[in-house]
């Protein structure tokens, strides 16, 4: 059976056979699930010139194999851990720029998305994403990027061992242009947060019977929203590679957003002021410019934060399409409108839909609020860059006008990730309340510092360099 990439029911890694089950072996994890990442390391490489270089480079990646896993054993390791408590084997992923293939002598067999051929350097990128120049990016990447690796574990220690066997094979003529240490941050009930102190990575798209059935069984349940995506959201035959009918990959985003946590919080306590919201609704505050309680109590459900056992997902905006409880321009329905995205089918806006990856960067103390050098490494695996990182960016997040109501004003830009310029926003006064307010909009408080794209080729097409 080929690889149905357009199925609309879901592969069973368990009972993969045939194509699926080669696949399978031949694609490297971290796509079709996050593999554990608690302590994750990057390296951005750039290859030299000229025909020694070009086989170093090579000689590089392929020998970067042994060192790697595939997404066959990757989640069959999470299933042992889950089961037994069996500990993993680190992740190591490698992600090849268009400019990387051209480096390695594989120009015409670089993968074909546009966006990505382009980068994220590009003007139009630049443009399409109003980021900031890139001479304000970090040093790193300013420079032409080739390749990333990742290396990825639970523990410090089992990354750190990973990550000097990977430097070890580097040679002469690869320069680290830059590295990225991640480390997950937690909140005193142990969830995993972002640095503006709100628990992450829970809505994400699954691809996979066994994870589906886990999402039903496990946690809050599918029956209003289906988290289900077909394979073809995230999957890409790899053009470079022996087989594509069986080897694929996916075009992986990175971009390192800086976050102003004290200015965030100031923004939460100044949107509480305007609103004058007593001392238990302050907190909504931050949650109508995310979407979420700091728990991650979806604000569409619950006046109050509360709901984290567990965290709740299966939810969309239908009984909200106004927007009254959670605001339209809240960051998570900004980015997955769940329905009410004003679209002619679901289907339509499904198509936008991303498999995020990302990890939080740069430490900090108990109740300290930085105003730099902490934030996210954000990752997204897709199968279309125009469609789905691009699209979510340029014309959800920065669209003041996304999503449209009715004839109500204009919601604004999206409050976590928005860039350009920044029209006043109304949000309801009180939760499910019809008077609105005006409020000048909270400053940006993410700084893009540099990014890529890249694509994450089979194994192999690794082993054949
Ligand atoms: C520093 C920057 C960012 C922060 C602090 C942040 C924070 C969050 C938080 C707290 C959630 C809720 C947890 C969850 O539903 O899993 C979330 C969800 C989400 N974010 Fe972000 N995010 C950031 C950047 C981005 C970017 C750049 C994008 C895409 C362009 C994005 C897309 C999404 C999506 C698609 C969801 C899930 C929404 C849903 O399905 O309901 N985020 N983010």
């Amino acid at each position: 059976m080929p690889v149905e990439l357009n199925d609309t029911v879901p592969l069973s890694w368990k009972n993969a056979t045939g194509d699926n089950e080669t696949m399978l072996q031949h694609l490297q994890p971290n796509i079709l699930k996050g593999h554990v990442r608690d302590r994750l390391h990057i390296l951005l490489l750039q290859f030299g010139q000229g025909p020694e270089a070009t086989a170093a480079a090579r000689a590089f990646l392929a020998a970067l194999v042994p060192l790697m896993k595939s997404a066959k054993t990757g989640l069959e390791e999470a299933e042992a851990f889950k089961q037994h408590g069996t500990k993993g084997t680190p992740y190591v992923g490698v992600g090849l720029t268009n400019a990387g293939y051209a480096r390695l002598g594989l120009t015409s067999a670089a993968p074909s998305d546009p966006v990505f051929q382009r980068g994220m350097r590009d003007p139009q990128s630049l443009a399409n994403l109003n980021d900031p120049d890139p001479t304000q990016w970090e040093p790193g990447y300013q420079q032409e990027i080739h390749a990333i690796v990742l290396v990825g574990d639970a523990d410090s220690l089992p990354a750190n061992t990973r990550l000097g066997e990977v430097k070890a094979l580097l040679n002469d003529s690869i320069t680290v242009l830059a590295e990225e240490t991640g480390k997950t941050q937690h909140d005193d009930a142990g969830r995993a947060i972002e640095h503006f102190g709100y628990v992450d990575g829970r809505s994400l798209p699954l691809f996979l019977t066994e994870d589906l059935d886990a999402e039903r069984d496990t946690m809050d349940g599918t029956s209003v929203w289906n988290p289900f995506l077909p394979l073809g959201r995230v999957l890409v035959a790899d053009p470079a590679a022996p087989d594509p009918t069986t080897d694929f990959g996916s075009y992986f985003v990175l971009r390192k957003l800086e976050q102003n946590v004290r200015a965030f919080k100031a923004a939460e306590e100044e949107l509480a002021d305007i609103l004058k919201l007593d001392n238990h609704d302050r907190e909504r505050a931050g949650a109508m410019l995310v979407g979420r309680f700091r728990d991650g109590t979806p604000l569409t459900l619950q006046a109050q934060a509360g709901a984290h056992k567990p965290v709740m997902n299966d939810f969309t905006y239908a009984s909200d399409t106004a927007g009254r409880k959670c605001p339209l321009q809240a960051h998570i329905r900004k980015s997955n409108p769940r329905g009410s995205g004003g679209f002619e089918t679901p289907e339509e806006e499904r198509l936008h839909l991303l498999a995020r990856r990302g990890q939080t960067y740069g430490e900090r103390t108990e109740g300290d609020q930085p105003d730099s050098g902490v934030g996210l490494l954000f990752m997204a695996c897709n199968s279309d860059l125009g469609q789905q990182f691009e699209f979510v960016q340029r014309r959800w997040a920065d669209n003041p006008g996304f999503p449209r109501h009715g004839t109500a004003a204009e919601p604004g830009l999206d409050p976590v990730t928005g860039q350009g310029s920044r029209p006043s926003q109304t949000w309801p006064q009180a939760w499910a309340d019809n008077e609105t307010q005006e409020a000048p909009a909270p400053e940006q408080t993410v700084t893009m510092k540099g990014g890529e794209y890249f694509f994450m080729p089979s194994l192999p097409f690794l082993r054949s360099l």
